[in-house]
C-alpha cells in the first residue's frame, strides 16, 4: 500500500510571521489525520520558523529547491545538508517554474535529487508536459525524456526513496485541472517507465502525486483514481481551511 502525500507548494508567498500564523491555525485542523502524510513547503527564509511551528504535529516541512553541492562559493544557493540540519525533511525538485524561469534541466534535476537523497531528504521530483506538447501529441515523449534524463540514472535503492509529482504545466495556476482520467493515464505511463527501469516492486511502491489546480472541490475525484497517490497543491494550500479540506479528501 502506498501512503498518500498531500504537499503544499507555497511558491513565493508568505512571510515568516504569516507562516507561523498559518501553521497555528492549520495544525489543529489536520491533527489526527493518518491516511496521508502532510507536507508544507514555504520559501527558504521561512523554513526555520515553519519547522519550529510544526514540531510535535503531524505536519512535515519541505523546501522548494536545493543546490547539488554541499558547500562552496555559490552565492545565493542552499545545500541539502543545510536543509536537513534544520529538520527540513522534504524538497521539491525540478518544478516547472524552475525549469521555465531558472534554467532547470533534467541534468540539474538528477544532481539535485541525488544531493537531496544523500542528505536524507525526500525529494518530490516534478515532471509534466506544456500545453503545446499535449496538443502536439508529444506528452508521453516528454514524460519519457524527463524520466530518462532526470531519474533513470539513479540506483534502485535511491529511486525507491523519492516521490514523483506529475504536474501538467497547462493545469498549473490556470484553474484547468487535468480530469482524473487524464491524470491517471499519465501516472500509469510514468509507472510503466519505472517498471521498465527499476522493476515491478519499486514501480508499485513509488508514490506519484498529481499537481495542477487541485482544490477542495476536485480532490475527492482525483484521489478516487488508484493511480493517484496524493497531490502537490499550489494556490489552494495558502489558506488553512482550504488546505485542511484537501488533506481530509
Ligand atoms: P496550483 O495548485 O496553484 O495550480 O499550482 C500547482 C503547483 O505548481 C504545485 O507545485
Amino acid at each position: 500500500m502506498r501512503k498518500p502525500v498531500i504537499a503544499g507548494n507555497w511558491k513565493m508567498y508568505k512571510t515568516a510571521a504569516e507562516t507561523q500564523s498559518f501553521l497555528k491555525t492549520f495544525a489543529p485542523l489536520v491533527a489526527g489525520v493518518n491516511k496521508a502524510e502532510v507536507v508544507v513547503c514555504p520559501p527558504f527564509v521561512n523554513l526555520p520558523a515553519a519547522v519550529e511551528s510544526a514540531r510535535g504535529t503531524n505536519i512535515e516541512i519541505g523546501a522548494q529547491d536545493v543546490y547539488w553541492l554541499k558547500e562552496g562559493a555559490y552565492t545565493g544557493e542552499v545545500s541539502a545538508p543545510m536543509l536537513s540540519a534544520i529538520d527540513c525533511r522534504w524538497v521539491i525538485v525540478g518544478h516547472s517554474e524552475r525549469r521555465q524561469y531558472f534554467g532547470e534541466t533534467d541534468e540539474t534535476v538528477l544532481k539535485k535529487t541525488i544531493a537531496a537523497l544523500d542528505a536524507g531528504l525526500t525529494p518530490i521530483v516534478c515532471v509534466g508536459e506544456r500545453l503545446e506538447q499535449r496538443e502536439g501529441g508529444t506528452t508521453t515523449a516528454v514524460l519519457s525524456a524527463q524520466f530518462s534524463g532526470g531519474l533513470a540514472a539513479l540506483a534502485p535503492e535511491q529511486f525507491a526513496r523519492l516521490v514523483i509529482a506529475y504536474e501538467p504545466v497547462w493545469a498549473i495556476g490556470t484553474g484547468k485541472t487535468a480530469t482524473p482520467e487524464i491524470a491517471a493515464e499519465a501516472h500509469a505511463f510514468i509507472r510503466d517507465q519505472i517498471r521498465g527501469k527499476f522493476g515491478a516492486d519499486i514501480a508499485e511502491s513509488c508514490r506519484i502525486l498529481y499537481g495542477g489546480s487541485v482544490k477542495p472541490d476536485n480532490i475527492k475525484a482525483l484521489m478516487a483514481q488508484p493511480e493517484l497517490d496524493g497531490a502537490l497543491v499550489g494556490g489552494a494550500s495558502l489558506d488553512p481551511a482550504s488546505f485542511a479540506s484537501i488533506v481530509h479528501y
